[in-house]
């Protein structure tokens, strides 16, 4: 008989599982130490992966099949998501340079382009769509404060699979009408993430329904890694700085599996420093990492961190008000490097408008929060001269559509040609840096 593709491990206690059916079968745990968290081990030759790298055009991150576990090309389900452009956006490098004599370059990686859903959520859906369909599964449900249900209400239509999606209600509207759009369940549940978490729980139990179990989810997990092969195939090499707004957390803990992975074939990767971003109106990482800096990192540091009930914040997308992966998180940081930012909310519409007139781009409210964090870790020497900085655009404005209505700042209503004069955008320029920057 061949080798199996891959297997799980689980993360606690290293016992193996051999496949997809009997990790669904055991309730996506351990059976022995009943932990949730396994990891996907690969039972291929890395000598070739090298090669994938030299590739010029990859149409979407099934690019790395060959590394991805999923058994049959022919159930892939995919929109051409996670092959993306990684841009250099010189403005942001010359205020570094000008503002903080610090020489760096600045890349953004293009999220908002998937094909999908346009959000770094939709190389997940594709995955768990193509895997769900690889074994015959129809019925699916997961909760998420807004992209994740959007993808995956998405892609799991596109393979015919029922989706029941749970939404705090207080997510984007036109996120949920989307969802439902595709013909898939949306339940907006009267609460915040948490509580929502719960139901859905409560759901997939009573209806015997698996559920998207989280950000540890191998699913998520698998897909996202692959945002490293791809920085590696674009960059040629890792950057030194990564900053992402932050929220469930499967971001940084996607990173991290690859770099272990690919460190026996590829001798000098390391994972970057992280820098992890939440808004002031919601930023339970942030205050726990203060908490341990301020004494000086104790013993156990890890597990003590707030829980914020319906955090006040309009940026729903990053509303995870208990951070139940922080400990993971903040191990992380500590052994490599890293900081958890806090950024002013309302600055949010400001660094758009800045985006919006310096790239003619529009990025979506937690882009946002990304880029308020590239901005305080320049200004607070969290990069240094040489380094090279990339930045996750998680999504475009097509996520939020009624932040887009916030970008008109200087529209004049008037009522005769005698209100009127030439234009000049240059005038712009200093007022929206000034803006954002305040
Ligand atoms: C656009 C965007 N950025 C950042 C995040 C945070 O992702 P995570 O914390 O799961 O890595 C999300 C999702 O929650 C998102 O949709
Ligand atoms: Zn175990």
């Amino acid at each position: 008989m061949s080798k199996a593709k891959f297997h799980f491990r689980c993360v606690a206690c290293g016992r193996r599982t051999p496949d997809f059916p009997t990790w669904f079968s055991q309730n996506q745990q351990c059976p022995e130490c009943k932990s949730k968290h396994a990891e996907i081990e690969y039972n291929v030759d890395y000598t070739a992966f090298p090669l994938l790298l030299k590739e010029n055009d990859p149409k979407s991150f099934w690019h790395y099949f060959d590394y991805l576990p999923l058994h049959d090309r022919k159930n892939i389900v995919s929109c051409q998501e996670g092959a993306i452009p990684l841009e250099r956006w010189s403005f942001f490098e010359q205020y570094a340079a000008e503002q903080h004599k610090i020489d760096c370059k600045i890349y953004v990686y293009r999220n908002d382009l998937n094909g999908g859903t346009n959000t770094f959520k939709d190389i997940a859906a594709s995955m768990a769509a193509s895997v769900l369909k690889e074994h015959n599964i129809n019925q699916y449900c997961i909760a998420s404060t807004g992209n994740t249900a959007t993808a995956y209400g998405k892609y799991l239509a596109i393979a015919g699979i029922n989706a029941a999606i749970f939404m705090p209600k207080n997510s984007v509207e036109a996120s949920q009408a989307e969802i439902a759009s595709y013909g898939q369940q949306v339940y907006s549940i009267d609460g915040d993430y948490t509580y929502t978490k719960q139901v859905a729980a409560d759901y997939a139990r009573k209806f015997s329904v698996l559920i998207s179990s989280g950000n540890i989810d191998p699913i998520r997990i698998e897909s996202k890694r692959t945002m490293v092969f791809e920085w590696l195939r674009l960059l040629g090499r890792m950057p030194d700085v990564y900053i992402q707004a932050i929220s469930g957390g499967t971001g940084p803990l996607a990173l991290d599996k690859a770099v272990r992975e690919l460190s026996p074939c590829m001798s000098d990767l390391h994972l970057p420093k992280l820098l992890m971003v939440q808004t002031d109106k919601c930023d339970p990482m942030v205050q726990a990492w203060e908490n341990a800096k301020a004494q000086n990192f104790p013993q156990g540091f890890e597990q003590q961190y707030p829980i914020i009930d319906n955090p006040k914040t309009a940026i729903s997308i990053l509303a995870t008000g208990n951070p139940t992966t922080y400990p993971m998180l903040a191990g992380l940081l500590r052994k490599y490097g890293g900081n958890f930012l806090r950024v002013k909310e309302d600055k949010v519409i400001d660094v758009t408008r800045l985006v919006a007139y310096e790239r003619k781009t529009h990025i979506g409210p937690a882009s946002a929060v990304c880029i308020l964090g590239l901005l305080k870790a320049i200004e607070q020497g969290e990069i240094q001269n040489n380094q090279t900085v990339l930045v996750n655009i998680g999504e475009g404005i097509k996520r939020a559509p009624a932040f887009l209505h916030k970008l008109g700042h200087h529209i004049k209503n008037i009522l005769s040609v005698d209100d009127c004069y030439l234009p000049d955008m240059n005038r712009f320029r200093k007022e929206l840096w000034k803006n954002a920057l305040d």
